[in-house]
């Protein structure tokens, strides 16, 4: 949805330009979460009547520029402000910074963020995420006097911060215990940062619901060696109902040096978390971002917020709070240093035009990368660390039940007859917002899996949460380490992807799918009857990648297609058994892709009523692949054909007596049936992206849609 991003300064000397640069620089990392318009917040002049002589306390001014497009539009607003004095230096300073995927509001600049409290921006916050009770604050303080500007939810925040202020003024109140009773009144899902010219040198940045991460970075080597030292009260697991919760499942390092050194520990309230990253007078920079790529380039050593997690950065030192007091269900309240393992590369889109080109062409690697240290082809076993301690519970469970949203959704529809298969176990298919609609009854001895990329879309949290409450084993398969759905997942699966940046997911399908496969196999080892099969699969496994190399190679005659095809306005996608999920996936990467009509068709369905619509006209793509499928695939190309129908079709590539059929195919290697969906994927990908190129959209940005859908 929106990203944030924040930017603190300490003892270090960074002049205005630098400054902007850093924000702007961080928006265009984020700008794959929105794209409708962006803004961001840094200081200005020193307010007259303040007191000079503290650098850090005396009052300035606030600037705040906001622009409707994409972030290079506000980049050339930025630059092109009058009167400003970009060599100005600052020891201490505050900017943040937002692009916008519009849930309030049409994209215009009055209702892009920062929202600001007043004319003079004394309170200046940027949110992600959705507040549904803001029309009865916004009633409220309506009553109290305020004048609201735009029409967004964001804007009720920052006004509720001034009110607080205004009200508690004499009491000395601080800039923490402001926005801690702005948030007991907020519901909804939010990521907030707050700046105020009020408390000149703090941010505050709060999350329920939404990702925040916090970087942390030293200027000097000596506080450097300081830096990975964190301070928390005792956790008391006894207080959390679920046994289950400590599970940290995420193959990652951290480095949780807690108590090697001993700067001040503070503790300033009741709550269950207190820790203290520095002391006083150490140079340092704090970055905050709804996502790590927006932070590696400047530091690898992050903190990943929990919800209702109040964090506030004053002189300089970090402190972490709960705004939420009382028993956490599902929560530790330790706040680690995780070292992250991203390289700034990762992110880049080196010698591609678009990221998800990049992505469709990192696919050979990122499949190893899936593979890596879990797949031995030697002695074809297969360990899975992360779910390592619950596999007994697993193979012994009621049924399995896979719950995610699109994309990710579809790897389980392509995982799940191979599951059954291997597992024996009931597997249920589940989109997380019907499944949540619905009331899916839910049992102690299911185990529920969720699949997501970015481990923070809403719906799929929900359903995790809705799970979990019902006693259900939950397995989180995420691309995102730190993530919402990693953290309150029992135990899980890390798909090892890469960082995926183009909004329509590529790569990270294709690991999904075989994270699932590596799951199906850890299952089944003990399975004498199944052997067999499971050989050929890890088999296959291994030659994975340079199959999905041989498709690629077939990109120039796919963007030959693509010329034939980019002008139509509808596309079909056809094939059953294990790649009906490939039609849903292809048609889906069309539709949000090309912005044209395009279906994911099970053949088996087509006599159904789909039938209707082929004749000579209708642009056709079928997958006929050499399985036991095959015989009742080619009944439905008999009949598309004889309604004139002239299918593309995607086939293997040593099936010779069905490529003389046809006038265009594309032609893949042959592998063991289940895995073949990963390899028939690959051709949709680039055929969507080719046509998206040639009606000249940005693929990365596609309109109207968002990577990580954190409102329900
Ligand atoms: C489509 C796409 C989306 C996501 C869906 C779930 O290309 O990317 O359909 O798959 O929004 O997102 P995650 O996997 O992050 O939960």
């Amino acid at each position: 949805m929106c990203g944030i991003f924040g930017y603190l300064n300490y003892l270090v000397k960074r002049d205005r330009r630098f400054i902007a640069d850093i924000l702007l620089n961080g928006l265009h990392r984020l700008e794959y979460r929105g794209y409708d318009s962006s803004g961001i917040a840094f200081d200005g002049d020193d307010i007259e009547g303040s007191d000079k002589n503290q650098s850090s306390k005396s009052r300035r001014a606030c600037i705040v520029v906001r622009q409707k497009g994409k972030v290079d539009e506000l980049d050339n607003a930025v630059r092109s402000l009058e009167n400003i004095n970009w060599d100005a230096e600052f020891t201490v300073h505050v900017g943040i910074a937002h692009t916008r995927w519009a849930t309030h509001g049409e994209p215009n600049a009055v209702n892009s963020h920062p929202q600001r409290s007043d004319e003079q921006n004394q309170f200046v916050c940027v949110h992600n995420g959705i507040i549904t009770n803001y029309k009865d604050i916004k009633q409220y303080l309506t009553n109290k006097g305020y004048r609201f500007e735009s029409e967004t939810d964001t804007e009720v925040v920052v006004k509720l911060v001034k009110y607080l202020y205004d009200k508690h003024k004499d009491e000395n109140v601080s800039f923490q215990k402001l926005i801690e009773m702005a948030c007991s009144q907020l519901e909804g899902a939010f990521a907030l940062l707050f700046k105020s010219t009020h408390f000149p040198g703090e941010l505050c940045a709060t999350r329920r619901g939404s990702p925040m991460v916090i970087g942390v970075k030293c200027a000097d080597q000596l506080a450097a060696n300081h830096i990975p030292v964190m301070f928390s009260k005792d956790f008391n697991h006894q207080n959390s109902k679920d046994s289950r919760n400590d599970a940290h499942f995420l193959e990652t390092t951290t480095a949780n040096l807690r108590g090697v050194f001993s700067p001040p520990l503070m503790i300033t309230d009741q709550a269950a978390v207190e820790l203290a990253v520095t002391g006083n007078d150490r140079s340092i920079e704090y970055y905050f971002a709804s996502d790590a790529s927006a932070i590696i380039e400047h530091t690898n050593q992050v903190i990943f917020m929990e919800d209702d997690d109040l964090a506030v950065v004053n002189n300089g030192a970090l402190t972490i709070h709960r705004t939420q007091h009382g028993e956490i269900i599902g929560q530790s309240t330790i706040r680690e240093i995780h070292e992250l393992k991203i390289e700034l590369q990762q992110i880049m889109k080196g010698n591609y035009k678009y990221f998800m080109q990049k992505e469709i062409f990192e696919q050979p690697e990122s499949v190893i990368n899936t593979m890596r240290g879990r797949v031995n082809f030697s002695t074809k076993k297969v360990v899975l660390g992360g779910i390592k301690d619950y596999a007994n519970e697993i193979r012994r469970c009621r049924r399995l039940i896979l719950i995610a949203c699109g994309t990710s959704y579809h790897s389980a529809v392509a995982t799940r007859q191979l599951l059954e298969e291997l597992s024996e176990l009931p597997v249920m298919v589940e989109l997380a917002s019907d499944f949540l609609d619905r009331n899916t009854p839910v049992f102690r001895d299911d185990v529920c899996i969720f699949i997501s990329q970015s481990g923070e879309t809403a719906d799929t949290i929900l359903a995790l949460r809705y799970c979990k409450q019902r006693g259900a084993l939950i397995l989180g398969f995420t691309n995102t380490v730190g993530s919402s759905i990693s953290r309150e997942s029992h135990c899980g699966v890390h798909i090892n992807a890469g960082p995926e940046i183009g909004v329509a997911s590529t790569k990270a399908y294709t690991s999904q799918f075989l994270a699932l496969v590596l799951f199906g196999l850890v299952l089944s080892e003990d399975s004498i009857s199944k052997e067999p099969r499971r050989k050929a699969i890890i088999d296959a496994l291994q030659q994975l990648p340079d199959y999905i190399k041989r498709v690629l190679e077939c990109d120039k005659k796919i963007r030959e297609y693509a010329e034939a095809l980019f002008n139509e306005s509808s596309l079909l996608v056809m094939g059953r058994g294990f790649n009906f999920a490939t039609c849903l996936e292809g048609a889906l990467k069309l539709k949000e892709l090309t912005y044209m009509h395009s279906e994911g068709i099970l053949a088996g369905e087509l006599k159904h009523g789909p039938l209707a619509m082929v004749d000579h006209a209708m642009p056709i793509v079928m997958i006929i692949m050499d399985d036991p499928v095959k015989t009742k695939c080619m009944n439905a190309f008999s009949q598309v054909q004889a309604r004139g129908g002239q299918p593309v079709l995607i086939c293997n590539e040593d099936d010779e007596e069905l490529i003389k059929l046809v006038h265009r195919h594309i032609a893949i290697p042959r592998t063991v049936d289940c895995l073949q969906g990963i390899l028939c994927v690959v051709p949709l990908q680039l055929l969507s992206f080719h046509i998206a190129v040639l009606r000249g959209y940005d693929v990365d940005c596609p309109r109207n849609l968002a990577k990580s859908v954190t409102v329900a």
